[in-house]
């Protein structure tokens, strides 16, 4: 979708409702030395086309990683990602948010591999005040191994939203009126990781990375990010409120999102947290906001 997409929804935002518009915007692509370094195992990152494009390499001696130069307080944070193709059990490739301190906040993508032709896992989390616990767990309608797939996070004082390309496939509403804690006060940093994690992440942990098929290869473009930049301490931000994300049409989702996210829900779940009952007994308080559980 381009710009004219963006000037038929602002005319019709204007005539009808502001939820023509609700989509986030489509990130321009900048190389990967402005928003982001790499953490560790430098020489595990590859690098295309003056940083437009990378990779990361996980072999038997390390995996590796990189992470924004910023922190940040709200914004919609998105990254696109090829996974590793072929026998890709017992790795996990990471798109997440997290501030990193005690009582941290995170918000998690983690993909996780499986032997050639089986499908991948995309594992959702979120944790507030260092609790986690909030797992769910989707099969994609693709094969993300074929092509770079968008991965996003809206974040904003209202919800938080995990797209795949432009579906949500999950949201996480600010329940803080049921006495749920919602990441508010904590800028976070973007870190993306590829790592081997055969003691859990292919069924369970009964497929183990086969080393011979190493190194295993995932590819990363689209660099940009749209947040509300502030120091690691701040408390607040700058702009809160007056940013696109920040707007009435992504205080929630509308009438087509919500279909879209239910048809997720019917077809592509395995696993959601707000339904397991055996490991919570009590419906955790925000999965009440969830329209169709
Ligand atoms: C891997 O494939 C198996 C068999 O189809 C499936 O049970 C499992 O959920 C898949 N994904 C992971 C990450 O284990």
């Amino acid at each position: 979708m381009g710009s004219s997409f963006w000037t038929v929804c602002l005319i019709l935002a204007s005539l009808v409702s502001s939820s023509f518009c609700a989509l986030p915007r489509k990130p321009v692509d900048v190389p990967f030395g402005r928003n982001y370094y790499p953490t560790w195992a430098f020489d595990h990152i590859k690098y295309f086309n003056g940083g437009s494009e990378i990779q990361l390499h996980l072999d038997k001696s390390t995996g590796t990683g990189f992470q924004s130069k910023g922190s940040y307080l709200f914004g919609h944070f998105s990254m696109n990602i090829k996974m590793v193709p072929g026998d890709s059990a017992g790795t996990v490739t990471a798109f997440y948010l997290s501030s990193q301190n005690a009582e941290h906040d995170e918000i998690d993508f983690e993909f996780l591999g499986n032997r050639t032709g089986q499908p991948y896992i995309l594992q959702t989390n979120v944790f507030t005040g260092g609790q986690g616990n909030k797992e769910q767990r989707i099969f994609l309608w693709f094969d993300p191994t074929k092509e770079f797939h968008r991965y996003s996070i809206l974040w904003n004082m209202y919800q938080i939203v995990f797209y795949v390309d432009d579906v949500p496939i999950r949201v996480f509403k600010n329940s803080k009126d049921l006495g749920v804690k919602f990441p508010f006060d904590q800028p976070m940093k973007i870190y993306n990781s590829l790592w081997n994690a055969d003691d859990w992440a292919t069924r369970g942990g009964l497929e183990k990375t086969d080393w011979s098929k190493a190194p295993f290869i995932a590819g990363y473009k689209s660099f940009h990010i749209d947040g509300c930049e502030a120091s690691v301490n701040a408390k607040f931000c700058a702009t809160q409120g007056k940013r696109w994300w920040d707007q009435v049409e992504f205080r929630d989702l509308d009438a087509a999102q919500w279909r879209r996210l239910k048809w997720v829900r019917e077809k592509f779940t395995i696993y959601n947290y707000c339904n397991d009952r055996k490991r919570l007994p009590q419906i955790p308080p925000e999965c009440k906001r969830d329209r169709d559980i």
